[in-house]
């Protein structure tokens, strides 16, 4: 019987098995409970007593053989499949990059947190627009110079293509201020972010599409006072708490009065520089009191409520706020620019 054994285990450690079927072949064969080997201790209970233990020995050795040819043949064929897939563990990986969000869109949104804790909703309203809430409403006379002031591209003319009244590119987001008051009775507060559209020859500071938020509060006893504390409140959250502000006097057709907004050059602190054109200051908003024309045109009594307004361009406060020259940046998309932007939210 020993010598079987023996003969057994050159076999065993010169199996070489070739593919899954040869290697459950040989596990039947040698390891499993009814194989050979499983056989051999059965028949190792009737050997005489004085053998038992040298034959033991060898049937134990040719049993851990076993088992060790098996996992090694199983290692193998596992290896094999790996190198038959188009696998390479060679090739450098793909970098794995997150992106950031835009700047205009990091602005909007700390504008939107600013207004948001002051108790204002936020609005939108529709690109494409009709002349009456780009322009009539907001008491723009009919062939008045001051629809000079926004060079409009137009949709459809009144007159061509069957149009009632002129269709065209909002030129600001103070559509959405009528669109609001025709809606909803006062009290109304809310910021207005958007995009807007103006025949402008592109160059570092125009370009014919740019961003604004516009912001109105109406209810009764809404007062000047009011406007300035709240886009003083504003420009502090935004720039820090040193920023100075001014007041200008201005015109708009929708509000009375008017005035531009001014805050302290942030590049030169007031020392002058180009971009604040040696004055120390750099507008970022115009606003006013809301023109009685206008609540009357949105059926809201002004005898019995007032309110302010404001329009600011995103790409300005953005450019003080990140120090930014050049507002084709914004929409070039070179992803060099827009990398170095971090959310802040
Ligand atoms: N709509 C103006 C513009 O685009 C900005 C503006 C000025 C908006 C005064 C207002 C305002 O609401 O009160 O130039």
């Amino acid at each position: 019987m020993e010598e079987r054994i023996q003969t057994l285990l050159r076999e065993v450690n010169a199996y070489a098995a070739d593919g899954k079927q040869a290697l459950e072949a040989f596990r039947m064969k040698y390891v499993s409970r009814k194989g050979i080997i499983g056989d051999l201790f059965e028949e190792l209970k009737k050997v005489p007593a004085e053998q038992k233990k040298n034959v033991g020995k060898v049937l134990n050795e040719l049993k851990k053989a076993a088992e060790s040819k098996l996992s090694e043949l199983s290692a193998t064929l596992e290896a094999g499949v790996d190198s038959q897939t188009d696998l390479d563990l060679t090739l450098p990986p793909v970098p794995n990059q997150v992106g950031n969000l835009h700047p205009l869109t990091l602005t909007r949104y700390r504008i939107i947190e600013i207004f948001e804790r002051l108790g204002f909703n936020v609005a939108d309203g529709p690109e494409i627009e009709d002349d009456w809430h780009n322009f009539s409403a907001l008491n723009f006379p009919e062939n008045h110079p001051a629809r000079e002031m926004q060079d409009t591209f137009f949709v459809e003319k009144k007159g061509t293509g069957g149009a009632k009244q002129d269709v065209l590119l909002r030129t600001h987001t103070s559509n959405v201020q009528i669109r609001m008051m025709e809606k909803q009775q006062p009290p109304l507060r809310a910021i207005m972010p958007g995009r807007v559209y103006r025949n402008e020859a592109i160059s570092a500071r125009a370009h014919c599409f740019f961003h604004q938020v516009e912001g109105l509060y109406v209810d009764r006893n809404v007062s000047f006072a009011d406007l300035k504390q709240t886009l003083y409140h504003f420009a502090k959250e935004m720039y820090g708490k040193d920023i100075k502000i001014r007041f200008r006097p201005s015109y708009f057709p929708f509000t009375e009065p008017s005035a531009e907004i001014d805050i302290s050059c942030l590049i030169c602190k007031g020392s002058g520089c180009n971009v604040c054109k040696h004055t120390g200051w750099v507008e970022i908003a115009g606003s006013g009191m809301v023109h009685p024309n206008v609540l009357k045109n949105c059926n809201i009594d002004p005898e019995e409520y007032t309110g302010f307004a404001f329009g600011m361009g995103i790409e300005r406060v953005t450019m003080l706020r990140y120090q930014i020259n050049d507002l084709r940046l914004f929409s070039e998309n070179d992803v060099r620019f827009l990398r170095q932007f971090q959310p802040v939210i």
